[in-house]
């Protein structure tokens, strides 16, 4: 946020963070870096306000997250935006989160195809509200042409319906005769996944302190780096992104082996 107060602190500011953006592209960048965006509605209440104050707050981080991974030259950015299970969650706040793609595409899209973004998403299309789904695919229709940064929505994404389908499909599939027992393995498997075509996640961070997956990617993060921050969704800015990566950098994959 701009100091009106203090001109020079701003300057500082953006100095010492492109620094660290420097830093940080000098080793190596995640290529894929998957969001658990948690923490809204614990930031609004402790505001006193309602929890949806929280998402629409959160939806002003996705914008920055955006701008700056694909400055660094993150290739995919996935983010967990709704899960199978928040249905269970009061109607007039489903209602609301339903509503926010439609709001951050409406205001950002512009800005994201300037950008290079392309716009895809993970999920169960058919039970989304259908203005939802019209602006998912509109910002995936604009978009498909851009090779900078893959802008991955999973909304209304769950991992082990993912899975299970991916599961059904693959019997309908072997009794059609397209797939046979020896052409099954781990790499096909993964085509029948809604990540198909996209690389696991180099990196996972979640916010709001929270150390759990929430049926999130569970086949896609089996070696993936794990970050967990107390810091809630809305409170989560561009330091802490770079701070993430910079401790992405710091660990040693080993992938099973020495
Ligand atoms: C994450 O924030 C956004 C969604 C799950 C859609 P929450 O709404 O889960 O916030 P908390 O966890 O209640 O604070
Ligand atoms: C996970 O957060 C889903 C999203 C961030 C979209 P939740 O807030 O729904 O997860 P739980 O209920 O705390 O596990
Ligand atoms: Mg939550």
């Amino acid at each position: 946020m701009l100091d009106k107060m203090n001109p020079w602190k701003n300057k500082n500011n953006s100095s010492i963070l492109r620094e660290q953006k420097n830093a940080i592209k000098e080793q190596m960048i995640p290529e894929h870096v998957a969001i658990i965006m948690d923490g809204n509605g614990r930031w609004a209440k402790k505001r006193a306000l309602p929890r949806i104050a929280g998402h629409h707050e959160g939806m002003k981080v996705v914008r920055k997250i955006t701008k700056l991974a694909n400055e660094v030259g993150v290739k995919t950015l996935t983010l967990y935006a709704f899960s199978t299970e928040n249905w269970k969650r009061p109607k007039m706040e489903v209602d609301y989160l339903m509503k926010l793609p439609e709001e951050f595409l409406g205001t950002f899209l512009p800005e994201l195809v300037e950008e290079n973004v392309r716009v895809e998403m993970i999920g169960y299309k058919e039970s989304l509200p259908s203005a939802t789904l019209r602006a998912i695919e509109k910002a995936m229709r604009e978009t498909k042409d851009n090779n900078g940064l893959i802008l991955n929505f999973a909304l209304n994404y769950g991992s082990r319906a993912e899975i299970l389908d991916a599961v059904k499909h693959v019997l309908d599939d072997y009794k059609n005769g397209i797939i046979n027992e020896k052409e099954l393995n781990e790499e096909s498997l993964s085509t029948y996944l809604m990540t198909n075509g996209l690389s696991d996640p180099d990196l996972l961070i979640r916010t709001s302190g929270e150390i759990r997956l929430s049926n999130f990617m569970l086949w896609q993060l089996a070696y993936t780096e794990l970050y967990f921050t107390d810091v809630l969704w809305p409170d989560f800015d561009e330091n802490h992104f770079l701070e993430a990566i910079g401790t992405y950098q710091s660990r040693q994959r080993r992938f099973g082996g020495v």
